[in-house]
């Protein structure tokens, strides 16, 4: 099983004190930050752009090694992931995770003309992402089906694989949601053909949750109102690591 990793979810933070909030999460013993962008169309919420991120991403060291402490895990909840690879390339983003349902989806884009001029599939998206220096990853919302993940995996052409999947366990949109067990049936699937691949799970881990993710073989563990909202940070992301090492 590759090594867990813990990525607090920065959304439950506090977004006046950001560029702390971050140094301290690190501080505590995280290994990723997982970084929310929502456009306020591919979910009904916004969040913040490339700018807060160059901002924050000074207060964290960059990863010695790909993937490694410090890494930005920005997970991009937005209808145009290929249109906003280059500025967070530059504003410090070290893995680029674009949802499946928008790279594939016609309607996502505000208008036929600005989609025709960004469509892409997440095969060529991957190697876009690639090509600009950062690692890919490929998230699915509770309804997209597992299997479609399996094409770009399996894929011969590793420009074109992703580096990480994203199995999400809650609408994506908000933090402090329930977990959906039910979910749990892709990551067990995904672990069984991919037994190196790093499986990331988001919404609703906490120390109630994290076996049943765990148990499934998920190894990247985000969570965000578990940590930020914790009166010890620290124990509860040292709880969540020994429950996915154990
Ligand atoms: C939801 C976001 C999550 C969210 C998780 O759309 O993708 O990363 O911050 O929050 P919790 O851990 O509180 O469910
Ligand atoms: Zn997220």
């Amino acid at each position: 099983l590759p090594p867990a990793i813990i990525a607090p979810s920065i959304l439950s933070a506090d977004f006046g004190a950001l560029g702390k909030e971050c140094s301290d999460t690190i501080g505590q013993g995280a290994d990723w930050l997982h970084v929310d962008i929502m456009d306020g169309h591919f979910v009904p919420n916004i969040t913040f752009g490339a700018p807060v991120v160059t901002k924050i991403r000074s207060h964290v060291d960059r990863p010695k090694a790909a993937l490694g402490k410090g890494t930005f895990d920005c997970h991009m909840m937005i209808s145009e992931p290929k249109k906003w690879v280059k500025d967070f390339q530059k504003a410090g983003c070290d893995l680029y995770c674009f949802h499946y349902e928008a790279a594939i989806d016609s309607t996502a884009a505000e208008t036929p003309e600005a989609h025709s001029d960004q469509k892409t599939s997440p095969k060529e998206l991957i190697k876009y992402i690639h090509d600009h220096g950062m690692r890919a990853g490929v998230a699915i919302k509770p309804k997209t089906d597992v299997n479609v993940l399996y094409d770009l995996l399996d894929g011969s052409n590793k420009d074109e694989v992703p580096d990480m999947a994203l199995v999400m366990t809650v609408e994506p949109g908000f933090g402090g949601q329930k977990f959906m067990p039910d979910m749990m049936p892709k990551v067990e699937a995904l672990r069984k053909r991919y037994p190196n691949l790093n499986i990331e799970v988001d919404g609703g881990l906490s120390e109630k949750t994290i076996d049943t993710a765990a148990n499934a073989g998920a190894n990247v563990i985000v969570a965000g109102s578990a940590v930020f909202g914790a009166q010890d940070p620290r124990d509860v992301i040292a709880k969540l690591r020994e429950a996915v090492e154990k």
